[in-house]
């Protein structure tokens, strides 16, 4: 019951934000109007109101920065950005539901919650009972606490900086107060995590230059400001002007803008780049490619080189699956990323790591540079990534055998050809046919070598059409609420009439992908090649302003839902046509999956992603939607989570790895869902803990299983068929992600092409599990000396 309650409360989470984020703008418009930008003696901001400034260009409020903790972190952002230029309790997570920050009637500020001690922001020495003092979120940025009577600031989060710089803020030494100010990183490079990381920016008053720190060390410096808008490792920036100050209160920098059409924010990642939030994304410095030994832009030497590295050697980001056969793991949560990169690369036995916590902290090593599978999907992780120019002189004799090998070679194949020529010539026409199979046979190899060409001829293309704001306003009677479909997780449904006379849905979606113009089309070209029955149809789109509409085709049978958990619709549903809409699912998601060179995960399959035609073909909807909103963000690795619990794989929710696999798992529960005709989680709630899934394991081991299926079919089903799908959709749900079979393996058991005779084991169907890691962990120490304390068939668990 617990569960299944926490269960709901997520969900109910996961619909606020999708709420939220379409809603943004709506937001910060009633903001404007209300013009709740302050607080007052008595007032209180709880986790349920916000604080917005003037113009609403930033608002405040209390955030839970993952689902699966209630932490709440009190944080400034950027209207309509989902990153934060400042936070209050980094290191002090309070409770989401009671947080509070309040401004008491003796004008002391402070941040309170169920959980410990207050934090207190400001309080003054001497309390007055009636204090005149004001908190104001600025249109800078700043939170600024005014006594108003005396019109002085008595405390600011200028001040107290977190990882970001805004324009108007100080780096440097404040003499009045002996502290500091300087940007500290995240510990992760993720959304997940703001404690303060290994990373530092700071304002060097005596060589006047901006230096990054990693743990005291010394990695990167600006080189000195040669330009009110240059410093010598920093790119230029027309729009800013640097002021450094140095009298007897302080020594600092900070910057001005000459415009204000983009921001300028600078923000010190985890690990280690110093980068722009604006558009571009401009990367100012990389302290995650000073390895001590190389000055290369600003890079500073801090120790040798170890001698199995050659100059020129990195570390480069990858997204896959990690060969996870020999590793060595260590879980000191203190660690991030960039510890990890520092510690692989003083080891000569290391070619590679990642994260251990699903936080973003401790290490994992890979003790090998081979059997890592690079994908579109999965994980991030850093592979060494060797100089071939390197150690030329070491390797000349190299290059002599290769040249010689090479020479040999050309030698003996022209001698080939040579004799292949004369034996055509002898043959004459007879041999056309293998030559013009052999033409073919370059071509497509070249064509497929080419990703690149064809994202270009696909956006060439004119397959998908451009629809004019007006005409998409007329089509949907001006986005009114009679042709609102529903609201789905990126953005709002409406039905609309071409003048044509077609039918179609025009889904208006929300604005938060951080995409850009050119980018979107590209993406949608791609979208609207991929064309089978069970997919919904694209057919244009429109961008007009901030706005991005999808033109799709209609249907008009509503979804997947709309029948199955109705009482009396269900009927309609009969075991044949349950039996082909399992199928149609699994063919739809295998073109996905398989789709040469756009592999799609859908990553929120569930019934109301399911549209039926008026012969209730199921065709899966809003399947290129999650790719155009998301592929930035995995690579960038951050680590938001979209999709629906209780159709999300336990490694998706809880670790945000993503794979076809967690497709199958979706799959899965969808098809236990249609035999059963039940969701998966709101039926068991009552008198007992577990969800569909953990109800049909039970009955599955109790061989049981045909009392599963929906009583509407009124026994008019095949047995056999029930109990294969009902193997299938266990083998779907099963916890690792590497035992679930893929799509294709799932098509062939479905169709009784193969026989299904793997036996499940225990499906994830717990809000939360742990995991063991079913390779070998070799014992960490601390100088990373190699301790075979475990033979590969072992399997040791370290704790932290
Ligand atoms: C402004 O915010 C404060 C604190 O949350 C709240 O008490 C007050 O009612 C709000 N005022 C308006 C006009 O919404
Ligand atoms: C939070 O504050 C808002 C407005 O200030 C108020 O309406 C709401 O009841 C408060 N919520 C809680 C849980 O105190
Ligand atoms: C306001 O908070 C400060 C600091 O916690 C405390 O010392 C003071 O007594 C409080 N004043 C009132 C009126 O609650
Ligand atoms: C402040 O309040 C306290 C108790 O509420 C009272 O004893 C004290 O006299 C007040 N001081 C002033 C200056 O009003
Ligand atoms: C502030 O920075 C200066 C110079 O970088 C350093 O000597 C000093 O210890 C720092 N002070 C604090 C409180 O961190
Ligand atoms: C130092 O410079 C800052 C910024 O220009 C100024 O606000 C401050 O008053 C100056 N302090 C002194 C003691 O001159
Ligand atoms: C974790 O690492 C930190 C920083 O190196 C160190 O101070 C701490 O003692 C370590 N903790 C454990 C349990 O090894
Ligand atoms: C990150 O996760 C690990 C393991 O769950 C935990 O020990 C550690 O405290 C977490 N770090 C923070 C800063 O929450």
């Amino acid at each position: 019951m617990v569960l299944c309650s926490a269960q709901r409360k997520t969900q109910f989470l996961l619909l606020f934000t999708y709420l939220c984020l379409w809603c943004t703008d709506n937001t910060s418009l009633n903001a404007k109007a209300e013009n709740n930008d302050s607080l007052k003696p008595g007032d209180k901001l709880n986790a349920t109101s916000k604080l917005c400034s003037k113009q609403g260009k930033y608002c405040m409020n209390f955030e839970q920065l993952n689902d699966f903790d209630n932490l709440a972190y009190l944080s400034i952002s950027p209207g309509g950005n989902d990153w934060h230029v400042w936070i209050a309790n980094r290191d002090q997570p309070v409770d989401m539901d009671s947080a509070v920050l309040s401004l008491n009637q003796s004008g002391a500020l402070k941040i309170e919650s169920k959980f410990g001690k207050p934090i207190t922001l400001y309080a003054s020495h001497q309390p007055l009972n009636r204090s005149t003092n004001v908190a104001t979120l600025l249109d800078s940025g700043n939170f600024v606490l005014k006594d108003t009577q005396k019109n002085t600031v008595l405390w600011q989060s200028f001040d107290h900086p977190t990882d970001s710089l805004l324009p108007g803020m100080k780096l440097g030494l404040n003499h009045k107060t002996g502290e500091n100010w300087s940007l500290v990183s995240w510990i992760a490079n993720s959304k997940l995590l703001p404690a303060s990381g290994p990373f530092r920016l700071d304002w060097e008053p005596i060589g006047k230059e901006l230096v990054i720190k990693h743990r005291e060390k010394v990695y990167w410096k600006s080189g000195k400001l040669i330009r009110h808008n240059k410093f010598e490792h920093i790119a230029e920036d027309k729009e800013v002007q640097y002021t450094s100050v140095s009298n007897e209160s302080e020594d600092s920098i900070s910057f001005t803008l000459s415009t204000d059409e983009d921001f300028t924010i600078w923000a010190l990642l985890g690990n280690g780049q110093l980068i722009n939030r604006n558009r571009k994304g401009d990367t100012l410095a990389r302290a995650d490619v000073c390895y001590g030994y190389n000055t290369y832009k600003g890079c500073q030497k801090y120790e040798d080189k170890p001698a199995c590295r050659n100059f020129g050697d990195v570390f480069t980001s990858k997204i896959g699956y990690p060969n996870k056969a020999m590793l060595n793991v260590i879980g000191n949560a203190s660690y991030s990323i960039s510890d990890c990169q520092a510690m692989c690369w003083r080891n000569c036995r290391c070619f590679g790591f990642k994260n251990y916590h699903t936080n973003g902290t401790g290490c994992m090593f890979f003790l090998s540079s081979e059997g890592h599978n690079i994908a579109a999907g999965g994980q991030e992780f850093y592979l060494l990534q060797e100089n071939m120019q390197a150690g030329k002189h070491n390797r000349l004799w190299i290059w002599i055998s290769v040249a010689i090998a090479t020479a040999l070679l050309i030698i003996s194949i022209s001698i080939l050809y040579r004799a292949r020529m004369k034996r055509k010539y002898m043959l004459g026409e007879s041999d056309r046919n293998t030559m013009g199979t052999e033409i073919q046979h370059l071509e497509d190899s070249k064509a497929s070598s080419s990703g690149n060409d064809l994202e270009v001829d696909l956006s060439k293309g004119d397959d998908l059409k451009v629809f004019s704001y007006s005409s998409i306003k007329v089509a949907t009677n001006d986005f009114s609420s009679e042709n609102k479909l529903g609201q789905g997780g990126f953005g709002s449904v409406f039905k609309g009439i071409l003048p044509s006379g077609q039918e179609v849905a025009v889904k208006r979606l929300s604005k938060s992908s951080g995409q850009g113009i050119v980018e979107f089309k590209n993406e949608l070209n791609l979208i609207c090649k991929l064309q089978h029955t069970n997919l919904v149809q694209l057919i244009g789109h429109c961008i007009h302003e901030q706005e991005r509409i999808l033109i799709y085709e209609y249907l008009p049978n509503k979804s997947l839902d709309f029948f199955l958990f109705d009482s009396t619709r269900k009927k309609l549903l009969d075991w044949n046509k349950r039996f082909s809409i399992i199928e149609g699912i699994a063919q739809g998601l295998l073109y996905l999956h398989k789709y040469s060179r756009l592999r799609i995960i859908h990553r929120d399959l569930k019934p109301s992603n399911i549209l039926l035609d008026e012969s209730m073909n199921p065709k899966i909807s809003d399947f290129g939607v999650a790719r155009m909103f998301m592929k930035q963000e995995s690579e960038a690795n951050t680590d938001r989570i979209v999709g629906t619990y209780g159709y999300m794989s336990p490694e998706y929710a809880m670790e945000g790895i993503f794979s076809t696999k967690s497709d199958v798992y979706s799959f899965g529960v969808l098809l236990l869902e249609i035999i059963s005709g039940r969701k998966n989680n709101s039926f068991y709630c009552e008198d007992n803990p577990l969800n569909l899934v953990g109800h049909v394991w039970e009955l599955w081991k109790e061989g049981e299983v045909l009392r599963l299926v929906d009583s509407a079919l009124n026994d008019f089903f095949s047995q056999e068929e029930v109990l294969r799908c009902v193997h299938v959709g266990l083998l779907c749900v099963q916890e690792h992600a590497d035992d679930r079979p893929n799509m294709s393996n799932v098509i062939s058991m479905l169709t009784n092409k193969s026989r299904v005779t793997v036996f499940p084991k225990k499906p994830a169907y717990y809000g939360r599990t742990t995991f063991e890691e079913e390779t070998c962990f070799e014992e960490f120490t601390g100088d990373f000396t190699y301790s075979n304390s475990c033979s590969h068939s072992q399997l040791i668990q370290i704790d932290v």
